[in-house]
């Protein structure tokens, strides 16, 4: 295992010079519509293979001088050294003292850190995910667990909602609102349920709170055998058999929460498409993975992706990019990408804790299209900020009805689906000038005065960028691939950074300032507040009014 390396910070390298002055002299004023037209080979040359994605970067804001700058500020920074660091098990995540290796996770047996460990774990989830999915009766998987122990999982479930066990429902329950619980226990029988209490730490707050109410809840309403209906996916196995849970699939603290999917906190994912499911999605990720692990900078499409966005920030500086699934499996995609990306980059501190000088992670945001061309999309045509779009298509759609006419509407949908999201980008790129404003307006039969007067709200700038990813169809192992390319991207762009990507103390504050605010809330009205701000004291006393 090699020694921990340190990336060279982007802002330390000849590379970052020459990007800020290409930047001056031809990013600023790039327009995208001109060089389709100057570079007939923009679609082949910007567009990227890896294992089940195409990824089409030629409308974006970049031309070959700009990827190649990059691609020396990649391999001057060190991202590929850093890379290989991370696979073998060197502990870069610094200020916690870990490795980082969730792709050990995927590796096939016998390949990499951590063999033996992984796939013992691995057979056992999968051994009883298929105990479970035979189990007689049980009908409800309810999974407590809030961050990376929820958002993973059920954005998978959820996309892969077609490949699910018939008959078994899932549900999952993060929130410390009880409303959250409540509305699951409302629908769901003692007997015919599997709580599964998902926790790295098994201290969290929201989930301990969610768990005790659900065994509360199981054994009021005449449930028996707590260890049957009762499992845990933690580190601390300790904590969960405190709890009273005799049945624990364990995982390492060198699996981040945002990138524990793949570990045992995957077990609702295992029950819900099966071993040989499961096995799919971890194939898909580690096609991913050797891709990011060999393919040279200029075509390893997580690099090269990391590389854009960072150009984005940093010499464009927008501030948010926004992600649009033209799937509406992938509905919780944004939602599990927001912590992917903005817990692993939202710092402000170098490796070192030195302050930086320049931005890190932008705002992630979206939902699947075309519900969002009807909600957001006039903004990103019309609004003062340009947001990068990530589209996500795929080329056969998932969904099924029985019968012949049915299915040929179904297939006409989808073809409406993908022209919708292929359009957008178009637009976005494309734009509407004014004179073609006008010109439309005439010709939908308005006077020539009411055609000018609307002209420029009818005027889109165009110029917007966009990513265009396409994949054949929405399954285990091309989801897996995909989340794998967006983890590898979140790696790139930390890396360049010089942050430590894989910490999350900006969480911490607020979860200490919770707890010491939770006696307060039994107070009565009128009792003394002492030592709070005037702000939260003012608001407490409403509460408690
Ligand atoms: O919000 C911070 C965090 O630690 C996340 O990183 C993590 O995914 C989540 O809380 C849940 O933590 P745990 O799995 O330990 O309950």
């Amino acid at each position: 295992m090699p020694t921990d390396f340190a990336p060279t910070r982007c802002d330390r390298t000849a590379a970052w010079a020459a990007l800020s002055g290409h930047f001056e002299a031809h990013g600023r004023g790039f327009d995208l519509r001109e060089a389709f037209v100057r570079d007939p080979a923009r679609f082949a040359s910007l567009s990227f293979e890896a294992p089940e994605v195409f990824a089409d970067l030629s409308k974006n804001l970049v031309d070959a001088a700009t990827m190649r700058f990059l691609a020396d500020l990649a391999r001057e920074c060190g991202v590929e050294a850093y890379r290989d660091a991370m696979l073998a098990g060197a502990a870069i995540n610094v200020t916690e003292g870990r490795a980082v290796l969730h792709t050990a996770l995927r590796a096939p047996r016998d390949v990499g850190p951590f063999s033996d460990e992984v796939h013992g774990v691995l057979d056992a989830v999968l051994a009883f995910a298929e105990t479970v999915r035979g189990r007689a009766g049980l009908r409800h998987v309810v999974n407590i667990g809030i961050g990376g122990s929820d958002l993973g999982p059920q954005m998978v479930v959820r996309a892969l909602a077609g490949f699910v066990q018939p008959g078994l429902a899932f549900h999952f329950v993060a929130n410390v609102d009880g409303a959250d619980l409540a509305s699951v226990l409302a629908r769901v029988e003692p007997a015919e349920t599997l709580f599964i209490v998902a926790s790295k730490t098994f201290t969290t707050q929201e989930t301990m709170a969610n768990a005790e109410t659900a065994k509360i809840w199981f054994l009021a309403h005449g449930g028996t055998r707590i260890e049957e209906h009762f499992v845990a996916a933690t580190t601390n196995v300790e904590a969960a058999a405190r709890f009273g849970i005799t049945r624990t699939f364990g995982f390492w603290d060198w699996v981040g929460g945002r990138y524990s999917l793949w570990s045992a906190i995957g077990l609702p994912i295992a029950i819900a498409i099966g071993a040989s499911g499961f096995r799919e999605l971890l194939a898909g990720a580690r096609a991913m993975d050797e891709h990011f692990a060999s393919a040279p900078v200029e075509k390893n499409l997580p690099i090269v992706l990391g590389l854009v966005d960072v150009w984005y920030r940093n010499f464009h500086r927008f501030t948010s990019r926004c992600v649009a699934p033209y799937a509406q499996a992938l509905q919780r995609l944004p939602a599990f990408l927001q912590q992917l990306e903005m817990e692993s980059n939202g710092k402000r501190v170098d490796r070192d804790g030195a302050v930086l000088p320049y931005a890190t992670s932008p705002v992630v945001w979206g939902e699947p299209g075309t519900n969002a061309q009807h909600a957001y999309f006039q903004m990103l045509h019309q609004g003062s900020d340009v947001v990068p779009v990530e589209f996500v298509l795929f080329k056969q759609g998932g969904a099924t009805l029985a019968g012949d006419a049915a299915s040929v509407a179904l297939a006409r949908q989808h073809r409406m689906l993908i022209a919708n999201g292929l359009a957008q980008a178009q637009a976005l790129m494309r734009g509407q000038t004014a004179r073609e404003a006008r010109e439309e307006g005439i010709l939908a039969g308005k006077s020539a005065a009411e055609a000018k007067r609307l002209a420029s709200h009818r005027t889109f700038p165009g110029n917007r960028p966009s990513t265009t990813f396409v994949l054949e169809r929405l399954t285990p192992r091309s989801l897996g691939a995909l989340i794998a390319l967006y983890e590898h991207r979140v790696f790139t762009s930390g890396a360049l950074w010089g942050i430590d990507s894989f910490d999350q103390w900006g969480v911490e504050l607020g979860k200490a300032l919770g707890s010491r605010l939770l006696p307060a809330l039994d107070l009565q009205a009128g009792d003394s507040v002492a030592g709070l701000d005037a702000s939260t004291a003012g608001l407490l006393g409403r509460l408690l009014s």
